[in-house]
């Protein structure tokens, strides 16, 4: 038992009691745990009263920023009105209407919503749902997983299993077996026997990156693979977009050997790139969608998995069953609220703000291309990633001890301290990420460039 809250200093009491996610708590045994207490628009404030800039959306969620009024609303006036139900075996209004929402939303045939909690949860649903598909349908050897080098898809095993990322998962192997991975599509980093005089083909370094999703496919043979997890934009690693032709050449590979193509939006879904999926940013059409954060802003938290007609069909049959589920999947207070931010959508046209904004937003970023820190800046809609380099021309990356002290031991905090609150990554090369809500403009633009300049000069000073 510990006191009221209200009464001690909360930076304490969180490093007592908080366990924060992916922390090293040792860093705040003797400083203090910065804690954030209240929002609006795209800024948030700090228990001392200090604003910053929520430079990303929370981690990738607030998309209609911070404050809304009628997103409370909804949860109280659901919460009143039926504030839990189960969607085992039963439906209740909110959880119906959210479904077929998404299902008008979400591309071509993928018409089925299964509900979950978050994103990994989404990821794992859609590994199990492959799983049993096939066995359904009487291909029981086709189980594998082919995902991207460096990519996140989640915590849960199976998810952790599909993540890219070696230094996540060694803690907790042996994972679920059955996962291999195939290059991302980093152009910055592309190898150096593509470039003819120095430059990579953009188009020929798609053709590439797909194709050696299908060398995955076939060294691990194709009558034992059931599914590709791919996002439209790879988040970790700092923000890589697809080549072009890339999606059109990976949907014909996995058509060819009868595999599964899966979209994981947790991230890209509901605006972030300036449709309501990522699929439909890059026009290709996927067997089942993974998504989550967005969808309600983070007003309450909520998952789906959207799945293609065809592969639900087996399920609608007979005594067949998809034996899965989360008690608090489809919850009703989490419904309404999506439902309640995706009329904010509608009635504001984040999506097209996004659409007409983008360009600038990375033009923004790109002046900081003259910074000798500066290698890249990448992404696309609301999410970009700024690759830090220790030499422009070389691309020399930071050695360990450089990451510890300039990434972790000096950006990360300044950056916060000096008003902007985003995120330096090193799960690949050292990052720094940016996803504002998506109700910015170019004065939040012009904001995030001042406060990443003066930063990463100090920064640079460090090296
Ligand atoms: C692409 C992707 N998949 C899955 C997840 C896991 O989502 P959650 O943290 O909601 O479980 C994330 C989280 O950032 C993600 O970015």
């Amino acid at each position: 038992m510990t006191a009221d809250p209200a009464q001690k200093d909360l930076s304490k009491t969180a490093y007592d009691h908080l366990w924060m996610h992916f922390t090293r708590m040792s860093s705040y045994e003797n400083s203090p745990v910065p804690t954030i207490v209240r929002g609006e628009g795209t800024y948030v404030w700090d228990d001392k009263g200090k604003k910053y800039l929520d430079g990303l959306a929370g981690l990738f969620v607030v998309q209609a920023g911070h404050g809304r009024e009628e997103l409370a609303e909804a949860a109280a006036k659901q919460a009143k009105e039926l504030a839990f139900f189960p969607v085992w075996s039963y439906a209740h209004p909110k959880a119906v209407e959210l479904a077929e929402r998404l299902a008008n939303y979400a591309p071509g045939d993928l018409n089925k919503v299964f509900f979950s909690t978050g994103g990994g949860e989404a990821v794992e649903t859609a590994w199990k749902l492959a799983k049993q598909y096939f066995k359904l349908t009487g291909k029981p050897t086709k189980y594998k997983v082919i995902s991207r080098a460096v990519a996140y898809h989640g915590t849960p095993q199976g998810a952790l299993s599909i993540t890219g990322l070696p230094g996540l998962k060694a803690p907790f192997e042996p994972l679920v077996p059955g996962t291999h991975k195939a290059p991302n599509t980093n152009i910055y980093r592309a190898p150096a026997f593509l470039e003819r005089d120095g430059v990579v083909d953009p188009e020929a370094y798609g053709r590439w990156c797909a194709d050696e999703i299908e060398v995955a496919i076939l060294n691990e043979g194709a009558d034992t693979v059931a599914a590709v997890f791919v996002e439209p934009v790879q988040n970790a690693g700092g923000c890589f977009p697809p080549p072009p032709g890339y999606f059109q050449r990976l949907r014909e590979i996995c058509d060819r050997h009868d595999v599964l193509l899966v979209s994981d939006e947790v991230i890209c879904a509901f605006g972030r790139l300036g449709t309501m999926f990522g699929a439909d940013k890059f026009g290709y059409q996927p067997d089942m969608i993974t998504c989550a954060k967005g969808m309600t802003s983070g007003y309450s938290p909520i998952g789906a998995t959207i799945i293609s007609d065809r592969l639900a069909e087996p399920f609608y049959k007979g005594d067949n069953t998809f034996l899965h589920g989360y008690t608090f999947g489809g919850h009703p207070v989490s419904s309404a609220v999506a439902l309640a931010n995706l009329d904010i959508f509608e009635r504001e046209g984040l999506n097209q703000h996004v659409l007409d904004n983008e360009s600038k937003f990375l033009g923004t970023l790109n002046k900081l291309r003259d910074l000798p820190i500066v290698g890249d800046v990448r992404g696309n809609g609301y999410f970009y990633g700024i690759e830090l380099v220790k030499d422009k021309v070389t691309k020399e990356s930071f050695n360990d001890d450089e990451i510890e002290r300039v990434l972790y031991g000096f950006l990360s905090k300044a950056l916060f301290d000096n008003g902007l609150y985003c995120r330096a990554d090193d799960r690949g090369d050292p990052v720094i990420q940016l996803a504002p809500p998506l109700i910015s403009d170019q004065s939040t633009f012009d904001e995030i460039e001042q406060i990443l300049r003066s930063t990463l000069v100090d920064a640079w000073a460090k090296i």
